[in-house]
């Protein structure tokens, strides 16, 4: 029996495969900066645990999960995109992301900020050009895509996020935050993969109640880990969060309320996992994720 590790191992080696077929290697065009700039973030590594929700959910629905890789790297190119423009110096100014210097770091704002326009927009591209789905799973996928990426979903909870720097914040300010910068990519993850999978309206619905808890435990965690990480195994700052004077749940509740608050919404996770068939590497990878010490 294949254990979970091994899963989320062979899942990370399809899409890194299929990550690295997707963007152009190092060329010599008069655009080279930029793909060079893409590249290099989106193939820094990272945990893909995005696009292996997307996949994963495909499966649980009955679809295959060649079919919905394309939508799993639109899904992938578009956080990397945001962890690009989220470390410039106008955002949350981070000079380390992945373990290696960040975009900006390595090839100047101008090109950081046009690799982050290039892969928010390739991201649709390859949905696309997904050609094992039906033109209707295209089209639901690129809506709702966009806007759990938009400003009504990721974009709107950064800009909750950098207009509370320095300001008291209460915990529904900080909760509606957490479900839009974080929470929205996760259902766009989740959804993508039932509409690939050709689930049905109750499972799509699911998914996003899912990937709602989920994204608050996951934030929680990154906010706890920006206090405790190791920055050699994070591979990126820590205390990041308090240099820009954010209010976070460690700040809001101290780190054991924190910790106490991301098992609470991992558990609430984990009760709508059980309403989907097959749930157990779901159920594995809402544990892992908790449990991560980067
Ligand atoms: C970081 O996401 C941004 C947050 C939403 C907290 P990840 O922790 O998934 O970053 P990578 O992809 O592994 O680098
Ligand atoms: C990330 O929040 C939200 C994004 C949409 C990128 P953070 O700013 O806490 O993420 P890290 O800690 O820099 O990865
Ligand atoms: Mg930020
Ligand atoms: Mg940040
Ligand atoms: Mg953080």
């Amino acid at each position: 029996m294949t254990t979970f590790k091994e899963r989320l191992r062979q899942y990370g080696d399809l899409i890194n495969c299929a990550l690295d077929a997707a963007v152009p290697e190092e060329n010599k065009t008069k655009q080279s900066a930029v793909y060079n700039a893409m590249r290099y973030s989106l193939m820094a590594g990272g945990k893909r645990f995005r696009p292996v929700l997307t996949l994963e959910f495909c499966k649980i629905s009955g679809g295959n999960v060649e079919g919905a890789m394309p939508l799993a790297l639109a899904v992938e190119m578009i956080h990397s995109y945001s962890l690009i423009h989220d470390d410039l110096p106008c955002m949350d100014n981070d000079d380390y992301r992945r373990g290696k210097p960040s975009c900006h770091r390595q090839f100047g704002e101008a090109n950081a900020l046009l690799a982050g326009d290039a892969l928010l927009t390739t991201a649709f591209q390859m949905i696309g050009r997904a050609d094992e789905l039906s033109a209707g799973a295209r089209l639901k996928a690129v809506a709702y895509l966009a806007e759990r990426a938009g400003a009504a979903g990721m974009v709107g909870g950064q800009v909750i996020d950098l207009s509370s720097e320095g300001k008291p914040i209460g915990k529904e300010t900080l909760v509606e935050m957490y479900a839009l910068k974080t929470g929205a990519l996760l259902q766009a993850a989740c959804g993508l993969g039932v509409l690939a999978g050709g689930g049905n309206d109750t499972m799509f619905e699911l998914a996003g109640q899912y990937a709602l808890a989920l994204g608050m435990a996951f934030q929680i965690v990154d906010d706890i880990l920006d206090v405790t990480g190791d920055e050699a195994v994070l591979g990126k700052p820590v205390g990041s969060d308090a240099e820009s004077q954010k209010t976070t749940f460690v700040t809001l509740f101290g780190l054991d309320g924190a910790k106490e608050q991301a098992a609470y919404y991992t558990e609430e996770s984990k009760k709508i996992l059980t309403k989907f068939p097959d749930h157990e590497f779901l159920m594995d990878l809402t544990k892992y994720l908790l449990e991560r010490d980067r």
